[in-house]
């Protein structure tokens, strides 16, 4: 029989809950088939009970995807676990989330409410879960911080109500390895039926151990399903890195003996198409996707990985998607090379449509760029998500004039609802007379949190990507851009940020 280990990813629920890092429907089901294509056993699609845009994007998800499986997180109460059942009606494997906290302070604290409810409350909502769907996982919530008598008491109840996964989640980040992996292998050996449930984690990275808590909750502790985010998306200090996680199982099979059903190879698109979508930069030492994770700069390991490359490489390149070949097209590539390498990055376009749109950009790019390269062609590719033509605001041109001594002046023309309209002003630098140009129309009155600028493929020829964080009435939104002139990048994610704070998914934040 295969001991499985099921990943289970979260970006799209708990990665989103990051402040900033909030998706359009589109944007997550874009995440979602690449998460389908890296062959992620469960996507965890949203918490539908949350807003009416939520609900939209479990139910898109669950009628297109087709080889995972789809959850929504789920308060555990009737309404919300009605409403994530209808979303996921469409769903080939569908399956129900319900969280409850535990810990006598979140009890006490939080909920309001006693022990002996909170037992009633998971009991009851567990059986009327089972009614709705066979796939049912419980979480009780700040699970590593609760009384593990209490946590007994509330887990067996609720295996004996249906529950198919049980997922102790350390909330908070507290955990530390050895003693997570034996809170989970204590409640396996006390709880008489512990046998009839798939047991998961779920780590926060407060401490920078989520990893590492995760690792050992399936050594030490038996779990056989891990919680995980691509580039460790997730609020405060993230989750556990889904793809730390996964190479780690896989290089060091020897020691976990574990079978993963990840395609690996799919593993760079998922990341570079995360930090894309929400904007939030891969740092360049992290583990397996960072710009640096293969890269040997010193001359000792130069020589050693030319000589044989296990002197200093535990995993190859290759097999989480590294390519080879750094100059992928150029200005005469045809649409065929294009669709083809965009399908070797993991790149589904929903539409012949939509592959038209990007190859014109893409020529657009090639004529005023030499070089293309594979994160050029993502960029473009994210790009396409913010410039449909149903969005409010759109990037039409700019110019601007900036010289040593004089006040720099800038000219954008844009869309607002189809229709263009000019603005004109100066400002401290070319930016920021764009941006004020723009913000002189919209009026939207958001405070900037972040901007930052990045060289997409290192050096001056290359495409400059820039993150706009906006922030207005309690909502933080992020906007990407890319463009050779980073001027014109500015402006665009601008652009794609307010579109975002226009868009009116309010949300009611999922806890934990
Ligand atoms: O961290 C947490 O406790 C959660 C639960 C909702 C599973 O995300
Ligand atoms: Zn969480």
């Amino acid at each position: 029989m295969i001991d499985k280990l099921i990943i289970f990813d979260t970006t799209l629920r708990d990665g989103e809950q990051s402040p900033g890092a909030s998706m359009t429907r589109d944007e997550k089901l874009r995440i979602a088939r690449q998460l389908e294509r890296l062959k992620v056993d469960v996507i965890e699609a949203g918490f539908a009970a949350s807003s009416n845009g939520d609900f939209e994007c479990v139910k898109t998800i669950a009628e297109v995807i087709k080889d995972s499986t789809i959850c929504s997180l789920a308060r555990a109460n009737d309404r919300d676990i009605s409403r994530a059942a209808e979303a996921l009606k469409p769903a080939n494997s569908g399956r129900l989330h319900l969280f409850l906290a535990t810990s006598a302070l979140h009890m006490e604290k939080k909920l309001r409410m006693t022990p002996d409810q909170v037992f009633e409350q998971a009991k009851l909502s567990v059986r009327f879960a089972r009614n709705l769907m066979a796939d049912i996982e419980f979480s009780p919530e700040d699970g590593y911080r609760s009384d593990p008598d209490f946590l007994c008491r509330v887990i067996e109840a609720v295996i004996s109500e249906g529950a198919t996964t049980i997922n102790v989640p350390d909330t908070v980040g507290y955990a530390i390895p050895e003693l997570y992996g034996n809170f989970i292998r204590n409640l396996r050996e006390r709880i008489p039926n512990s046998d009839k449930a798939v047991w998961s984690v779920h780590c926060h990275n407060d401490l920078g151990m989520a990893v590492a808590n995760s690792l050992a909750g399936v050594k030490i502790g038996g779990a056989r399903q891990v919680e995980c985010t691509i580039n460790g998306l997730g609020e405060r200090a993230g989750n556990c890195s889904l793809e730390e996680v996964v190479m780690a199982v896989k290089t060091r099979k020897d020691y976990f003996g574990l079978e993963l059903g990840i395609d690996t190879q799919q593993i760079l698109a998922a990341s570079r198409l995360v930090s894309q979508t929400t904007g939030f930069v891969v740092q360049p030492n992290k583990a397996v996707v960072g710009a640096n994770a293969f890269a040997h700069a010193s001359g000792i390991h130069q020589d050693g990985v030319l000589k044989a490359r296990d002197t200093y490489e535990i995993m190859r390149a290759e097999d989480v998607g590294w390519s080879a070949n750094k100059i992928v097209l150029g200005k005469l590539s045809g649409r065929n090379a294009f669709k083809q390498r965009l399908q070797e990055l993991g790149v589904a376009m929903e539409s012949e449509t939509d592959i038209n749109n990007a190859f014109i950009k893409f020529k657009d790019l090639a004529d005023r760029k030499s070089d293309i390269f594979d994160e050029d062609i993502l960029a473009l590719v994210s790009d396409e998500s913010v410039a449909h033509s149903n969005e409010q605001y759109g990037f039409v041109s700019l110019s601007q004039h900036s010289e040593t001594g004089e006040r720099p002046q800038a000219c954008v023309v844009f869309t607002v609802a189809g229709k263009e309209v000019k603005g004109q002003s100066d400002g401290n630098g070319p930016v920021d007379a764009s941006l004020k140009a723009i913000e002189i129309h919209v009026k939207s009155g958001a405070e900037m949190v972040l901007y930052s600028v990045n060289a997409i493929s290192g050096s001056t020829e290359s495409q400059g990507e820039v993150t706009v964080r906006l922030q207005n009435s309690g909502r933080v939104v992020n906007g990407v851009g890319s463009d050779p002139d980073i001027v014109v990048a500015s402006a665009k994610a601008y652009l794609s940020a307010l579109n975002k704070l226009q868009s009116k998914a309010e949300r009611v934040a999922a806890q934990g």
